[in-house]
């Protein structure tokens, strides 16, 4: 050893998973623990809506109906993003790849990088279980921090924990009707994707039944274990 350390590429996490899996819930508390960055597409896209941007406006009708906004507009954003200097500490992509396509141009994005992927962690829920956890799905108008009606209420009943803000919001898409296509979404153009990524033998699959706690300390082993 020349007492040089080698360089530390920036972790690359995927969360695979279901509506209602508990994408978001965990990748939020993975940015607090491990300083990493959420990027969520839907997250991005529902900004690009409120912003009123050409690719918003496409998304929108897509979205309400729970159908896949066109690969091309999410690559487009994601690409975006992916520029952003915080992205530097690393990345947890939540809702992203969910199509080949958008695994592919995601492995030639970070190639570009010189980057990789470390982990596809697969969230495995029930079925009923991922409509009770999105029909009681809110969040902070203010900050976005998620909650639930009976998993994760706030401490104090309309007060956000985290900004303290009192406008609470539910969305637009987490109907029951919408819920079913999401789902059917899911199963035929994302969960090809499990196979793909244990193909390339970045694969893990976790148990996303039990408390988000639960969940968490699994995808925590699995995190610190890609850091060496
Ligand atoms: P997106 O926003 O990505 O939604 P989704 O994939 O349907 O996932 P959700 O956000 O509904 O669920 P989640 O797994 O994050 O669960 P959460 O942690 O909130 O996408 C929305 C739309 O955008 C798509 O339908 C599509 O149109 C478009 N889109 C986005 N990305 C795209 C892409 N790449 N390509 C094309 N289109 C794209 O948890 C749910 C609730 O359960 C919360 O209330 C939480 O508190 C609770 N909870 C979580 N974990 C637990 C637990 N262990 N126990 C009890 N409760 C729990």
């Amino acid at each position: 050893m020349d007492g040089s350390s080698a360089p530390v590429t920036a972790p690359v996490l995927i969360l695979l998973g279901p509506p209602g899996a508990g994408k978001g819930t965990q990748a939020r508390m993975l940015e607090d623990k491990f300083g990493l960055v959420q990027l969520s597409t839907g997250d991005l896209l529902r900004a690009a809506v409120k912003q009123g941007t050409e690719a918003g406006q496409k998304a929108r009708a897509v979205m309400d109906s729970g159908g896949l906004v066109s690969d091309d507009i999410v690559i487009s954003i994601l690409r975006d993003r992916l520029g952003d200097p915080d992205t530097a500490r690393g990345v947890i992509l939540d809702g992203f790849p969910r199509t080949t396509p958008q695994a592919e141009a995601l492995e030639r994005l970070l190639a570009e990088r010189d980057q990789k992927i470390d982990a596809a962690i697969s969230l495995e829920v029930d079925e009923s279980e991922m409509v009770t956890r999105i029909s009681g799905r809110f969040s902070c108008a203010d900050c976005g921090e998620g909650y639930h009606d009976t998993f994760k209420a706030p401490q104090v009943e309309g007060v956000c924990d985290v900004c303290a803000g009192t406008k609470m919001t539910r969305r637009a898409d987490d109907t029951p009707e919408t819920v079913s296509s999401r789902l059917a979404a899911y199963h035929a153009q994302t969960a090809p994707l499990v196979r793909y990524y244990d193909a390339r033998g970045a694969l893990h699959r976790i148990p996303a039944m039990g408390t988000i706690s639960d969940v968490a300390t699994r995808l925590d082993a699995i995190v610190k274990g890609t850091r060496g």
